[in-house]
């Protein structure tokens, strides 16, 4: 194997992890955008606002498994997968990455 096809081969697999990640994060954000922030981003009824490292500790500290729990199946004035039934889990979840990792 010549030295420029491991250079290629190297720098391909990082492009591809790292365009997969951004894949990923954009789909969150997407989501959020469209189904979430209506109440994320003022904090309506008391939901934990977008990016607020105080409203989000405690909840983070539940993990990960019980933030998507109550993002799925509702908690109190927050409505199932955001009153969006039309979502797939994994796009809720996705959006939950999001908002979970602007908040730390
Ligand atoms: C109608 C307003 C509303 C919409 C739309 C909404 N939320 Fe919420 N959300 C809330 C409220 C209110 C709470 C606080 C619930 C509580 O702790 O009683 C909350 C809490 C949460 C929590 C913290 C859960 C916990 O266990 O502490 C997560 C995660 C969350 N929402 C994710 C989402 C996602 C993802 C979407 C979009 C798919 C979304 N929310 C859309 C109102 C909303």
């Amino acid at each position: 194997m010549s030295y420029s096809s491991i250079l290629c081969l190297s720098t391909c697999l990082l492009l591809s992890f790292t365009s997969s990640a951004s894949a990923a994060d954009d789909a969150g954000k997407k989501t959020y955008e469209g189904a979430c922030a209506v109440c994320h981003a003022t904090g309506v009824a008391g939901a934990p606002k977008f990016a607020d490292k105080e409203a989000w500790k405690t909840r983070i500290k539940t993990g990960n498994e019980a933030l998507y729990n109550t993002a799925l199946k509702g908690k109190g004035a927050m409505p199932a997968k955001g009153g969006r039934a039309d979502l797939s889990d994994d796009d809720v979840k996705a959006a939950v990455d999001y908002m979970v990792s602007n908040a730390k």
